[in-house]
């Protein structure tokens, strides 16, 4: 089925990089109108003026500069609450700034997103929303403590949000990333002795793209998606399935940046 947004108005927070910009992107390719918002170092306009959206600067933490920048875009048809941020942090040196700042962006950032955006789609009772949460809403990664409450938050936020708006027609859906390559992980890809142990673990055997994980949030956008609402879908390639890990070094190999059977 190919997926058609043509008419629609396509919302993207921090679509200036990575999965965000991959999804934008997408959007536009399924003929979507679409903004996408990033805080002014990001350079969304410029960004966005080169693959054929606009965009605007918009801080997810501050309610004013959501309510601008939606003023401008109209009342959105689908949003993608996508801005986040995660820094490696050890319990002992985790800071009340950096937990303050980390929920501020991933977690108060999507419900000021959400609250802004649904205010304006209620009326029209329609409307997608995606939130991109992670497989660290689920399980535990040492060092990720405030980026792991962060994304387990996001789960309360998807199962209420969608009670709340079902009546109005509009859907509230996550999707959950596996590692992605992107500026945040791009260390552990370049690295062989660090992706080749993650890897392992993944029943497809490598790490996802950008594209993988936009393909799936425009699915819970379109109406392919239409009876799917406060649902959660992986994106992880297996990794949340594998318990033990999946390759061994008697059948496969590590070449590159995957594994394979020999
Ligand atoms: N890369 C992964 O492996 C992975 C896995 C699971 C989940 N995720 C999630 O996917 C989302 C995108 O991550 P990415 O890997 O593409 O990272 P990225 O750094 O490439 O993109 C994140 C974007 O969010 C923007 N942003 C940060 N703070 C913001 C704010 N206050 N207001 C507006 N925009 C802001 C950044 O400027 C950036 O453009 C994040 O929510 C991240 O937690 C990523």
């Amino acid at each position: 089925m190919r997926l058609d947004f043509t008419g629609q108005t396509v919302v993207v927070t921090g679509g200036a990089n990575g999965i965000g910009l991959a999804t934008a992107r997408a959007f536009i390719a399924a003929n979507a109108s679409v903004w996408i918002f990033d805080l002014p170092g990001e350079r969304p306009e410029a960004v966005a003026s080169g693959i054929g959206a606009r965009g605007i600067v918009a801080d997810v933490t501050d309610r004013s500069s959501l309510e601008a920048a939606f003023d401008l875009t109209g009342p959105p048809h689908v949003v993608v609450a996508n801005a986040g941020i995660g820094e490696f942090r050890r319990l002992e040196e985790t800071s009340e700034d950096f937990w303050n700042h980390t929920l501020a962006v991933n977690l108060t950032g999507v419900f000021l997103t959400l609250q802004t955006a649904a205010a304006r789609m209620k009326p029209l009772r329609r409307g997608s929303i995606v939130i991109m949460a992670s497989t660290n809403s689920y399980d535990g990664e040492a060092g990720f403590l405030a980026y792991n409450a962060s994304k387990a938050g996001l789960l309360g936020i998807v199962h209420t949000a969608a009670n709340e708006l079902g009546p109005y027609g509009i859907r509230v859906n996550a999707v959950c990333p596996g590692l992605i390559r992107t500026r945040l992980t791009e260390a552990l890809f370049r690295d062989p002795a660090l992706a080749k142990p993650y890897f392992q673990h993944i029943p497809l055997g490598r790490g996802g793209t950008p594209e993988e994980v936009a393909a799936a949030v425009l699915f819970l956008a379109s109406e392919a998606a239409g009876y799917i609402t406060g649902a959660t879908l992986l994106v992880d390639g297996g990794q949340m399935a594998a318990k033990y890990g999946t390759w061994n070094e008697a059948a496969a190999e590590f070449a590159g940046d995957r594994w394979r059977l020999r």
